[in-house]
């Protein structure tokens, strides 16, 4: 039997992941902090140790090692920079530890945000990025770049088997819509659904590309089960653009809610323009999205109306 260890594996993505990893009858543990993720939500058959990835450490081997453990959502991070970088350098090394003592395969999710504000759109894994290195958003996207240069030094001083995946705006079910984690669209329907105002951050022109969950545990699978992955730098994400503003119009017309739209002040360095160039992935892995934004949001707004009783 395969053994995974998962960090943030409680988490929106990581949950799906244990998931998937259980069905293909993995041994699977997850190491988290429950920070951004509220209650348990992985199957009773995971090992859970309740702990930050920070403070990890274990002599069990594993096939597969897979850090996703981050407090990805901006206004969260905003608000605690240090405990953001600790899961990028800490946290990252930790889990590369144990990855080269199992010598087994190492996968992290970096992001999109590597890019910061690009300047070529659809954006290739080959753009350096144009990212303010002490600006606000730093303490997420830096310490994100940071791991990428810690995992390949990885690779380049002890041959360790390094995959990783930069997600573009990974959503659906079990992505928490709440306070300041929600991310735009759990919280564009969240607001949908109570008839509130959905808050807009500046004009809304700023356009950003979605991906539905179960898009990404495809790709996720094949980045970590296909030997040809090994060393890769994906983008995993939508070549599809759509602006803030017309995500927001088009949750009001699938929820028909009598919401408005309201514009907040623009957030401070939020980037103008998202969209994956998926070619690599498309060769590597040979994927592609499948799910439509009409399709996943319905699938969303479901979840979220299930829950919340309505
Ligand atoms: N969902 C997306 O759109 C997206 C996009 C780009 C990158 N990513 C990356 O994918 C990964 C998973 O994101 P997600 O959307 O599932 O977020 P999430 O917040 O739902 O999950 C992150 C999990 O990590 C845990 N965690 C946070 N800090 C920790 C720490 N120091 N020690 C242990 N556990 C810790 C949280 O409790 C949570 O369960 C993250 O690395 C994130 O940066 C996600």
């Amino acid at each position: 039997m395969s053994k995974i260890l998962i960090s943030g594996g409680n988490g929106f993505l990581g949950s799906y992941l244990c998931e998937k990893a259980l069905s293909n009858n993995f041994e699977v543990t997850v190491v988290d902090n429950l920070s951004t993720s509220k209650e348990r939500q992985v199957p009773k058959e995971v090992k859970f140790v309740k702990k930050p990835i920070e403070k990890f450490s274990t002599n069990e081997r594993f096939d597969f090692v897979v850090h996703l453990a981050a407090r990805p959502s901006p206004e969260d991070y905003i608000k605690n920079p240090l405990a953001t970088i600790d899961s990028n350098d800490i946290g990252t090394r930790n889990m590369l530890e144990i990855a080269r003592k199992s010598n087994g395969v190492f996968m992290y999710t970096s992001t999109s945000e590597v890019y910061g504000d690009p300047k070529i759109l659809p954006i290739p894994e080959t753009y350096f990025g144009y990212v303010n290195p002490n600006g606000i958003r730093s303490c997420y996207d830096e310490s994100k770049r940071f791991s990428e240069a810690l995992i390949k030094a990885y690779e380049r001083q002890y041959g360790l088997d390094v995959r990783i995946q930069r997600p573009f705006n990974v959503y659906g079910p079990r992505i928490r819509e709440d306070g300041f984690y929600g991310r735009v669209i759990p919280r564009f329907i969240d607001q949908a659904l109570r008839n509130e105002p959905l808050t807009v951050h500046g004009d809304g022109k700023q356009t950003r590309s979605f991906l539905y969950q179960s898009d990404w545990v495809a790709a996720t699978w094949k980045l970590l089960m296909n030997g040809k992955a090994k060393g890769e730098v994906l983008n995993i994400g939508n070549y599809k653009e759509i602006s803030v503003l017309e995500l927001a119009k088009l949750i009001i017309k699938k929820t028909g809610s009598k919401s408005k739209i309201v514009h907040l002040p623009p957030r401070e360095e939020d980037p103008k323009r998202r969209a994956a160039d998926i070619t690599q992935a498309r060769k590597i892995l040979n994927w592609e999205p499948k799910v439509s934004l009409d399709e996943g949001l319905e699938s969303t707004i479901n979840w979220l109306k299930e829950k919340k009783n309505l």
